[in-house]
């Protein structure tokens, strides 16, 4: 993470438009959005169903490419990488939390939190303490063994937290990550994101609907039809914001 510290802003994205094409009609899930993200900040996106949250998450993560505009992350502009560049950029520096956890169905609890450091070739005997550790973290310890399909939803949503935690990226992104669990669960997990955030000078993006956990974020970006309708928190007075 260290050479990228050199670079103050996290995510910096210019005049960025995302249009799907649907048969004959587009579908313009981002317009025209201009956002600058410093280093160790948390950031909430809220916004109606449709209004562009996931789109500009996948974004973000390299995922997809914009149709037009700019993209950096750490200063690196994503639209420079080749695909295998971007897949090993995104693989160190970007834990993703899905709205769907794209957790490996034959895989255990425990394989699917070592996979992004096993696909960066690290031997798992390496890994599994760690894998471990973070499954304790969010209260996992006991279904380690557990596949996808024997896990709650809750379950599952954990296990993407921890496989997003693996790889000690700079720039995590979070996709409704507490969406599936009861409120004590979620306020765990919000409290160890905020702390990841506040003692590691890690950069955290969350989607979310619910106004308690936009609570825990120092800012909070509002997206409406693919804009950015508002902005609050009390870092957007600096000139990068
Ligand atoms: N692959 C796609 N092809 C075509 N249209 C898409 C695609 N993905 C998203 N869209 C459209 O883009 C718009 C934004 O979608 P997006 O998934 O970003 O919304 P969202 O804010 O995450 O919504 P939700 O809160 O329901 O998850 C929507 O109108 C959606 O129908
Ligand atoms: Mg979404």
């Amino acid at each position: 993470m260290s050479h990228l510290q050199a670079h103050q802003t996290a995510v910096q994205l210019r005049g960025v438009s995302k249009v799907y094409r649907q048969g004959k009609t587009d579908v313009r899930a981002l317009d025209n959005l201009s956002l600058s993200i410093p280093i160790g900040q948390f950031v909430a996106i809220m916004g109606a169903s449709g209004s562009g949250k996931s789109t500009l998450l996948h974004l973000i993560a390299g995922l997809t490419a914009p149709s037009s505009g700019t993209l950096a992350l750490f200063g690196q502009a994503l639209n420079s990488l080749n695909d295998n560049a971007l897949t090993v950029f995104r693989r160190r520096q970007i834990g993703f939390i899905f709205q769907a956890f794209n957790l490996l169905p034959t895989m255990t609890a425990l394989e699917n939190v070592c996979l992004p450091l096993l696909m960066d070739g690290k031997p798992l005997a390496a890994i599994r303490p760690k894998a471990m550790r973070l499954l304790e973290q969010v209260g996992l310890a006991d279904r380690q063994q557990h596949r996808p399909d024997e896990l709650s939803g809750g379950q599952q949503q954990r296990v993407a937290i921890a496989r997003a935690l693996i790889n000690d990226a700079a720039l995590l992104l979070g996709d409704e990550p507490t969406g599936n669990l009861d409120s004590k669960t979620g306020e765990d997990v919000l409290q160890l994101l905020r702390e990841l955030v506040n003692e590691q000078g890690r950069t955290l993006i969350l989607v979310t609907h619910d106004p308690k956990a936009a609570a825990y974020a120092d800012r909070i970006i509002t997206l409406s039809d693919g804009r950015i309708l508002e902005q609050l928190g009390a870092l957007d007075a600096l000139p990068h914001a």
